[in-house]
């Protein structure tokens, strides 16, 4: 993904009362974060955010943590969560490779992976978010009822994650390979890549995986 340097993001995001600076120190605290025991859903590489906005403004019972790795992005997210009068969404910079330092065992109780980066050279496969090694760390974070839900319009990113998955000793319970005209689209939020690659034409992927 090409990224502008949007000037002033990482000085906005410091000041934001809803990224979360430090986040280790609320290892195995968040429901303390939130004020509330609801579960707690992430989105991994988030980007712009209107996918778990969206998410996050439909359902106050539910609590949102938006991961992103670049302020430029995340910048964009902390507009869109300015304009919502919500108290059930914040925001971590970081990359999600350290994620386990974040977050206890079965803390978490859903994973959104949306259009991650297809890192597409072997020698970088460890850092797709659907690499058996990323399922490990949700393997710790995620409670045991807990699913993954992964979209993308990259068809070798999406067959390298159906074999992937099953080698971390997940189940992908659902899977389509044409998201928008299956029964899987039903109650479908879009994010922003969605929006533009579906409007080029390009089919959507869509797989659920629990343990
Ligand atoms: C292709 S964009 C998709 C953004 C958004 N999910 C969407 O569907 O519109 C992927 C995003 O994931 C972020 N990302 C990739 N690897 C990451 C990691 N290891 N930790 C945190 N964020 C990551 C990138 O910075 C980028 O913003």
């Amino acid at each position: 993904m090409r990224l502008r340097n949007v000037k002033g993001s990482r000085e906005t995001i410091a000041a934001s009362e809803y990224t979360i600076d430090s986040p280790e120190n609320y290892k195995g605290k968040w429901s303390e974060v939130f004020g509330n025991d609801n579960p707690i859903y992430i989105e991994v590489g988030m980007g712009k955010g209107k996918f778990i906005t969206t998410l996050a403004a439909m359902n106050p019972e539910i609590n949102y943590i938006g991961i992103e790795k670049y302020s430029s992005v995340l910048v964009r997210a902390i507009e869109k969560r300015r304009e919502l009068d919500i108290s059930n969404l914040f925001f971590i910079r970081m990359d999600a490779e350290n994620i386990c330092d974040i977050f206890d065992e079965n803390e978490i109780s859903r994973i959104y992976l949306n259009f991650s980066d297809p890192w597409p050279k072997d020698r970088h496969a460890k850092r797709r978010l659907t690499s058996k090694e990323f399922f490990a760390r949700y393997d710790r974070i995620l409670e045991s009822d807990g699913i993954v839900e992964f979209k993308t319009d990259n068809n070798m990113l999406f067959d390298f994650s159906l074999e992937q998955i099953p080698m971390a000793n997940w189940e992908i319970v659902e899977f389509t390979r044409d998201l928008h005209h299956s029964g899987m689209s039903v109650g479908n939020i879009m994010t922003e890549y969605e929006e533009k690659f579906s409007s080029m034409g390009n089919n959507i992927n869509k797989l659920i995986a629990k343990r």
